[in-house]
């Protein structure tokens, strides 16, 4: 049986004392002990080190958003793995959309993050997903598959690996792809996933769903044999709409 992993994506919002706010709010209602599922909060990294203090005491994975595929050095701007995890992060989110379209992140980039972040001991969560003329083009599933093959290339242990499918036309757009929608395409990365680690590796792995999931349709998502969670933007920055959320998958 997998346990199931929500993670609110913070994105680029919240000061570091609305974060503080935030995930005191979130650490009150998670508490320790008392959820079958794991829970993880994802600030901006100017507040993920006070954030760390706040929620160190409840069982909330702290977790970073990105980071750079190199230790240290002449990389003005960017934050490693290695900081990321001397700071208390659990995971870092990598390959996300957004990064992918904004700020260059191809498939190589992200395998080398992948590599660098597993290798400093966080998890990973790996994010993947079709734009809309992907979709409409009926390529979805080899652009699926191209980002996981190419994004785990040359890594040999997948336990600490978590996978998102996030669609790219269902990020901050209202448009959540249906449970089905959804269902098969997590059940089509298991099977690449089978093909290059083995069916035991692929049955343990967690495939978490995001994009535009709300209290209302977390329930049916997360209820779909290969649906593990979710991967929450929008509806992870108000307290009430995350937990409700956390509680559909636990
Ligand atoms: P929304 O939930 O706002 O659609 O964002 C999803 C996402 O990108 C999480 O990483």
């Amino acid at each position: 049986m997998r346990r199931k992993i929500v993670v609110g994506n913070w994105k680029m919002n919240n000061t570091v004392a609305e974060s503080l706010d935030l995930a005191t709010e979130i650490a009150e209602k998670v508490g320790t002990g008392s959820l079958s599922c794991e829970v993880g909060i994802a600030p901006s990294f100017l507040a993920l080190h006070e954030v760390g203090k706040v929620i160190e005491w409840s069982d909330i994975r702290l977790t970073a958003q990105n980071c750079h595929y190199e230790n240290d050095g002449a990389f003005t701007g960017e934050v490693s793995a290695r900081m990321l995890a001397a700071s208390g992060c659990s995971y870092v989110i990598l390959g996300h959309s957004e990064r992918r379209q904004y700020f260059g992140d191809t498939n190589i980039v992200v395998n080398r993050k992948v590599k660098k972040a597993l290798e400093e001991g966080l998890k990973v969560i790996l994010c993947v997903g079709e734009t809309l003329e992907e979709r409409e083009g009926g390529v979805t599933e080899s652009i699926i598959t191209g980002q996981v093959v190419e994004g785990l290339s040359g890594v040999s242990d997948i336990s600490n690996l978590v996978i998102a499918y996030e669609p790219v036309w269902a990020i901050g757009t209202g448009k959540t792809a249906s449970s089905a929608q959804a269902q098969e395409v997590h059940a089509s990365i298991r099977a690449t996933v089978a093909g290059l680690y083995g069916q035991q590796a692929s049955e343990h792995l967690r495939i978490q769903y995001g994009g535009s999931v709300k209290p209302s349709n977390a329930v049916e998502l997360f209820g779909m044999p290969d649906i593990d969670g979710g991967l929450i933007g929008g509806a992870s920055l108000n307290t009430a709409d995350f937990m409700a959320i956390v509680l559909a998958a636990c």
